[in-house]
């Protein structure tokens, strides 16, 4: 038991200080990165999505803002938001972008664990956050659990390329991103979390998988990019 805390912990706090070496340039990191790319990525979540008027979102792992910020406008402002990310820098971040909205809330916390009531919100987003979680199992069941019945779970994670030529080129691509972080951020290491995680993490049927084993019913993904990224949608029984 001892030895899985001690674990949990470390995966915790290495991921707490990627996150503090990167937050001052995590945007702009983002659009080099990813050619812009992710911010239609992250529009498109939005599209399927169809946020309704007056609705409440739970941001997890909200970084620096980003989904918050299209479902507060799609909503034409009269959606609520609460933002929860454990790391205090890029919570701060948000705090920039987002902070001037009416109905928004933040929150420093970890999403395996959220000090907030059971069957809170409308919608559950979260976008390339859950690849860095300790534990996905305990973060699926929470999210479970902070929807209200009926509610929708959405995530945006980067997936498994189903393009045999845009593979290969991604993965040279890949091999890159460290040195552009170093020219960039001046940092290496985080950059090679970025794509070590990446290619570590599930493919879409195996996140499909957990979902349905965290109850969630009604779920599917749709590949974007050829499955560079995925958005996976499930909703809570009604
Ligand atoms: C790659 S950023 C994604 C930010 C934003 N959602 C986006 O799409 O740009 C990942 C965020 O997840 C947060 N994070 C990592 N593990 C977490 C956890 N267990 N609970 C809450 N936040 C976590 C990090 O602090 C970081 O801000």
């Amino acid at each position: 038991m001892q030895d899985t805390n001690t674990k949990q912990n470390s995966k915790k706090d290495f991921v707490n200080n990627v996150f503090n070496s990167v937050f001052k340039k995590y945007d702009l990191m983002n659009d080099i990165m990813s050619f812009g790319i992710h911010r239609l990525w992250k529009e498109n979540l939005i599209d399927w999505l169809q946020p309704k008027l007056n609705s409440k979102l739970i941001d997890m792992a909200a970084g620096t803002g980003d989904i918050t910020k299209i479902y507060i406008e799609r909503t034409k402002f009269t959606g609520h938001a609460t933002l929860v990310d454990q790391n205090v820098e890029m919570l701060n971040e948000s705090k920039k972008k987002v902070g001037h909205y009416k109905n928004i809330n933040f929150l420093c916390a970890s999403a395996e664990l959220v000090p907030l009531e059971d069957s809170s919100f409308d919608y559950y987003i979260i976008s390339f956050g859950i690849r860095n979680v300790t534990d996905i199992k305990k973060t699926l069941k929470e999210a479970y659990r902070l929807l209200r019945p009926g509610g929708r779970f959405m995530c945006l994670e980067f997936s498994k390329i189903n393009n045999e030529i845009i593979d290969k080129f991604y993965s040279v691509y890949s091999n890159l991103i460290p040195h552009i972080g170093k020219l960039v951020a001046g940092d290496k290491k985080p950059y090679e979390y970025l794509i070590q995680s990446i290619r570590d993490f599930y493919n879409q049927e195996q996140l499909l998988d957990l979902m349905k084993e965290a109850r969630f019913i009604n779920n599917e993904y749709r590949n974007l990019t050829t499955g560079v990224a995925a958005i996976h949608s499930g909703w809570k029984k009604k």
